[in-house]
């Protein structure tokens, strides 16, 4: 299968030093990266800006903002299968983006914000995937996003749980399908639920 998978976080600049963004690492989505190429599917990765390695045989895109990161899953989704949206894209972004460093005494205390684009909802035409990192009502906000984004199944996670959080290695995982059925794993390293993951993917 062609596979695309995002990974990280996405950066908002509000001016050539300074952007909005989370603590997302992009480990889960390397690790998905890695387990699908060694399963031999072609794998394009884009990923937001992360520190690090690109797993081997793996065709990575950098991007920056979630625009770039909508433009390269477009791109990339034109020949693809399957989608595997792990990235944490900013849901919102600085209104306007200053060419030069904005001074204090230019700046109100207040900043306008405009809507980022849903890459996982806007992208047509493959098998989607998705991740809900969720500190309340984690299964009944995955069973939502599921169904309004089209996706196959979702990957649901509480992110205050020990090991479940940010840059940790391991994740305690269910997965949530449309109709309802949900699937519950212990808690596991991140390459394991990339196992986990490409085993259900190769059912669907
Ligand atoms: N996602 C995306 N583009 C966005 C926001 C989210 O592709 N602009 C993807 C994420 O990669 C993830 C899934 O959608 O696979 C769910 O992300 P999440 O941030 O939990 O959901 P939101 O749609 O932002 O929902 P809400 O703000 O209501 O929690």
């Amino acid at each position: 299968m062609r596979v695309i998978v995002t990974a990280g976080p996405t950066r908002e600049y509000l001016d050539p030093v300074r952007f909005l963004s989370n603590p997302s690492t992009g480990k889960m989505g390397f690790a998905i990266a890695a387990e699908a190429a060694r399963r031999g599917h072609e794998v394009t990765l884009v990923a937001g800006p992360v520190a690090l390695k690109t797993p081997n045989r793996v065709h990575r895109v950098d991007v920056t903002s979630a625009r770039e990161m909508l433009a390269a899953v477009k791109k990339a989704a034109q020949r693809a299968d399957i989608l595997i949206a792990t990235a944490a894209v900013a849901d919102w972004r600085p209104a306007k983006c200053a060419a030069q460093k904005l001074k204090k005494s230019q700046m109100s205390g207040t900043l306008k914000l405009v809507r980022n684009p849903d890459i996982l909802k806007t992208v047509k035409g493959v098998r989607k995937i998705g991740f809900a990192a969720e500190t309340n009502d984690v299964l009944a906000e995955a069973v939502r996003k599921c169904r309004e984004k089209g996706l196959s199944f979702i990957v649901a996670n509480d992110v205050t749980k020990k090991g479940s959080g940010f840059g940790t290695d391991t994740n305690k995982v269910t997965f949530v399908f449309a109709d309802g059925t949900l699937k519950f794993f212990p808690l596991m390293t991140k390459a394991r639920v990339a196992k986990r993951i490409l085993d259900e993917v190769s059912c669907l």
